[in-house]
């Protein structure tokens, strides 16, 4: 089966905030920052897979930061861990200083996204291999978090989920 590095599938998105997509504090609104964050990572997602992809879940998202008016948001997403038709999507989000041009990290994504055929249904994705530590980290966490999305949405049982229990097992 072909294989995949994180590194092919990155897509870096830069846009600035406008005041059409701010709220009432000037802070850009949580919905276009989902947007754009979705837009990245379906293009990361077709990027792995070479197919037509669709959002499954997202599966957390940290809004830690309030992003203003006229910055510039740079929305990184690389795939962090393929299964067999699924892929999850590592989202960084960045902001920049005007003067020192310094980035700052300012939120945090994660997605789901599936590779389907003409209609719709699942295919097979190549096989991912993380090359860096961060990238080993997020691939090994992947598992965990993809059994805890599929509990929440009751597609699988709790009992079935065991590197999700192995987690809790473990901090005991
Ligand atoms: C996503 C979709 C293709 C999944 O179809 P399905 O019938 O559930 O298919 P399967 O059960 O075979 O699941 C396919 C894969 O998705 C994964 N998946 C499904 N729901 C998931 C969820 N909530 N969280 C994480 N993964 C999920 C499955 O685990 C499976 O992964 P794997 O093959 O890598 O093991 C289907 O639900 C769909 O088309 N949804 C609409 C997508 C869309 O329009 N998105 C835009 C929203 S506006």
């Amino acid at each position: 089966m072909e294989v995949k590095y994180p590194e092919d599938s990155k897509t870096i998105l830069t846009d600035l905030v406008l005041p059409s997509e701010t709220n009432p504090l000037n802070n850009l609104f949580g919905g276009e920052l989902l947007a754009r964050m979705d837009r990245a990572a379906s293009i990361a997602a077709r990027r792995h897979s070479r197919r037509i992809v669709v959002t499954a879940s997202v599966n957390h998202v940290a809004f830690n930061k309030a992003i203003p008016l006229g910055s510039v948001v740079t929305v990184e997403a690389k795939v962090t861990r393929s299964f067999k038709t699924s892929m999850e999507i590592f989202l960084d989000v960045w902001i920049e200083d005007r003067e020192s041009g310094r980035r700052s990290k300012a939120n945090e994504a994660i997605y789901t996204f599936v590779a389907v055929d003409d209609t719709g249904n699942p295919v097979p994705v190549p096989r991912l291999e993380p090359q860096t530590e961060l990238e080993n980290e997020r691939y090994d966490a992947a598992l965990r978090r993809k059994q805890l999305s599929l509990v929440l949405a009751g597609k699988m049982k709790p009992k079935d989920a065991t590197e999700l229990k192995a987690l809790f097992e473990n901090d005991k």
